[in-house]
């Protein structure tokens, strides 16, 4: 009889090979390389907490502990993975920092995260893409191999084997009216504003009349961004969202301070 051909990446009490088990997707491991190039992308740091969605082995909450020192969850399906998963988190030290949860990721609470890391499918990724757009500005998201359609990456790395990760920073919602004191020239200026994404596009109204269109509109977490041009001089606002209100400033200059309120 021939010897077993298969690699165990497991242990002696649970035997694991790829592409095996799994609920929604099977189990294939992320490569420790692609793990440690996707932390410096998203600028890890020590105060993050991060969650892995199908942990599987539990090798991304397992590096960022022994890397960085964060906080990290795993939540999976099978319960046997996370059994694993929990041992190598012993055998790695770092059984302090980091927490193994059997459950189902379309079930489960990872509103907590600051990063928030995927290796699942596109499809998996775009029915949690509701949910992830909703959670706090500025949540890192970090996908190896698969995107999210429509929402652009903010960043992208391509490992040696070719493989490629994506990264999403959660922008704050401002689509909507906003009410705007500050702007020149204008008394009583309202926003609209479009929201796509990490992008916008929108125009500055002086009592309900059009006045002027808002140009490169960009949202980067709780950052927001964008420029105009009026009697020839052009502006650019950077200011940030907190809420129902956005406070900035015109051309980095500190006396040109915008306030924006939502309107209802
Ligand atoms: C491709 S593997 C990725 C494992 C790990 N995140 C990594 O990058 O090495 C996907 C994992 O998701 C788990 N999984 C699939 N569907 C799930 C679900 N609905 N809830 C929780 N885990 C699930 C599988 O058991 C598998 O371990």
């Amino acid at each position: 009889m021939s010897g077993c051909a298969f690699k165990n990446y497991g242990d002696e009490t649970f035997k694991l090979q790829i592409a095996s088990h799994g609920k929604d997707v099977m189990w294939v491991p992320t490569k420790i390389e692609m793990t440690h190039e996707m932390f410096v992308m998203a600028k890890i740091r020590p105060e993050d907490l991060l969650y892995d969605l199908g942990s599987g082995d539990g090798v991304i909450p397992i590096e960022a502990a022994k890397k960085y020192g964060v906080r990290a969850v795993g939540i999976e399906y099978n319960p046997d993975l996370v059994a694993l998963a929990n041992r190598n988190a012993e055998r790695a030290n770092v059984k302090n920092l980091v927490t193994f949860m059997q459950g189902d990721i379309f079930k489960e609470d990872f509103s907590n995260a600051t990063v928030l890391t995927l290796y699942l499918g596109d499809s998996l990724n775009m029915k949690l893409k509701p949910q992830i757009l909703k959670m706090k500005p500025g949540t890192r998201v970090l996908s190896n191999t698969f995107q999210m359609e429509t929402w652009i990456p903010d960043d992208q790395i391509k490992i040696s084997s070719g493989e490629m990760a994506y990264l999403w920073i959660v922008p704050a919602q401002i689509d909507g009216n906003w009410q705007f004191s500050g702007i020149p020239n204008i008394d009583n200026a309202s926003l609209k504003i479009l929201q796509k994404k990490q992008y916008f596009e929108g125009a500055i109204y002086e009592k309900n009349r059009h006045k002027i269109s808002l140009e490169n509109g960009k949202i980067y977490g709780d950052l927001i961004e964008f420029e105009f041009n009026d009697q020839s001089v052009k502006y650019v606002f950077k200011g940030q969202v907190s809420g129902t209100e956005i406070v900035g400033i015109l051309n980095n200059e500190s006396n040109k301070q915008v306030i924006g309120r939502r309107l209802p």
